[in-house]
């Protein structure tokens, strides 16, 4: 199978926020974090074959399906995942939103990395809790946790550690001993631990593997739910389906509130498009890795040629955090979007000198966007 990411794809009248948010402006929309390519042949297939069975009943996982989750993290994470750990739910935000409220109390602090995907935050905000921001730090061009700070920011009020791995929107696969660090951290100041690991499956940094937190050690496990999708991976968000690890039954009771309540289950359809994505689809993953690291590399080299703008290493994921600062500009997002480019805003993550670039896209489409991210910076060195 070859695939042919660099195929335009026509993104209008679908619905998709990314492109109608600036229909019919000369605006190209990088922004929210899905893909402009379809997802695998064999998820289309699938979700074909289901929608012409044109029976669409309530639906109940089926009865492989945490067998199948089980056996795919081991295969790809060399994790040993029991299938009675995993509970299956219809997004990873809804997970976010559980495992603050029901492992926290109002007022009860709540570690959160900064920059970070803002539902991590507003979890936290919205259901009043004392935020405890980490600042993540530039170390050898890596955004990593503080180090020696850290436990000094933690106190007897704090109770769940919230992390982000592969990082959102900094773009870092934790190492092994990085992990081992937090995690242990985390068990010696008694926190719950909650790691989004939605953007596991891609990995760009050759010889890195993503690694979950809770592989670490059965006592850092013990205190963590992880939350894993294959949305962001194969690139069916809009039908959506996550699912949460907990080895501790209490965390497994705690993320489970609400379930077919207050939180509907996926989609009849998101099962049948992540049981394609995990038999068939690792072909297609691979190659989209590929062409996501080339997309990467390009915007290394454009970008470090910029003098006014600068970027850490993109070690995961397709989204590229921009430092803007030199622009010497209040509201960098806004120069892009005049110029006809319409990223993430930094504000979003924690921090307005920022933007972020979704580079899963056609080179084409990206050299587009790197033409006016240039004529933006070296605009700003001629003032
Ligand atoms: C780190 C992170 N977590 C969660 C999500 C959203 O996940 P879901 O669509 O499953 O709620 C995103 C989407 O961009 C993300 O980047």
């Amino acid at each position: 199978m070859n695939v042919d990411f660099d195929r335009l794809t026509n993104n209008l009248n679908i619905d998709s926020i990314r492109w109608d948010t600036y229909k019919g402006k000369d605006i190209l929309p990088l922004w929210v974090a899905d893909m402009d390519f379809q997802s695998p042949p064999c998820v289309v297939e699938a979700l074909n074959a289901r929608v012409r069975k044109g029976i669409y009943g309530y639906t109940h996982t089926p009865d492989s399906f945490n067998q199948v989750i089980s056996h795919y993290l081991y295969e790809h994470y060399q994790w040993e995942v029991d299938p009675d750990w995993i509970i299956v739910l219809p997004s990873v935000v809804s997970g976010l939103y559980t495992a603050v409220q029901q492992l926290t109390k109002e007022n009860e602090g709540v570690l959160v990395p900064n920059p970070i995907y803002h539902h991590l935050r507003l979890a936290c905000t919205e259901a009043k809790r004392n935020l405890i921001e980490m600042s993540l730090q530039l170390v050898e061009n890596r955004w990593v946790l503080p180090g020696r700070e850290l436990p000094e920011i933690i106190n007897s009020n704090t109770k769940l550690a919230l992390f982000c791995n592969p990082q959102n929107p900094g773009s870092t696969v934790f190492t092994r001993e990085e992990l081992r660090a937090f995690g242990e951290l985390c068990v010696q100041k008694d926190l719950w631990i909650c790691s989004d690991e939605i953007h596991a499956g891609l990995v760009l940094e050759e010889g890195k593997k993503h690694i979950p937190l809770a592989s670490i050690s059965k006592e850092i496990s013990e205190r963590t739910i992880t939350l894993m999708s294959l949305n962001k991976t194969f690139n069916f968000p809009g039908i959506g389906l996550a699912w949460a690890v907990a080895e501790n039954p209490a965390l497994r009771k705690a993320i489970k509130t609400g379930l077919h309540q207050t939180i509907a289950g996926p989609s009849l359809l998101a099962y049948t498009a992540s049981i394609a994505a995990i038999a068939e689809g690792e072909p297609w993953r691979l190659q989209l890795v590929e062409y996501l690291r080339k997309n990467r590399n390009l915007i290394t080299s454009k970008i470090e040629a910029i003098d006014s703008l600068s970027i850490g290493k993109l070690e995961g994921s397709y989204l590229a955090w921009i430092d803007c600062t030199n622009l010497q500009h209040p509201n960098p997002h806004k120069l892009f979007l005049d110029a006809g480019l319409a990223l993430s805003p930094g504000s979003q993550f924690g921090n307005p000198q920022f933007v972020r670039l979704n580079f899963g896209t056609q080179k084409t489409r990206l050299l587009m966007a790197l033409d006016i991210i240039e004529k933006v910076g070296h605009t700003k060195r001629l003032q």
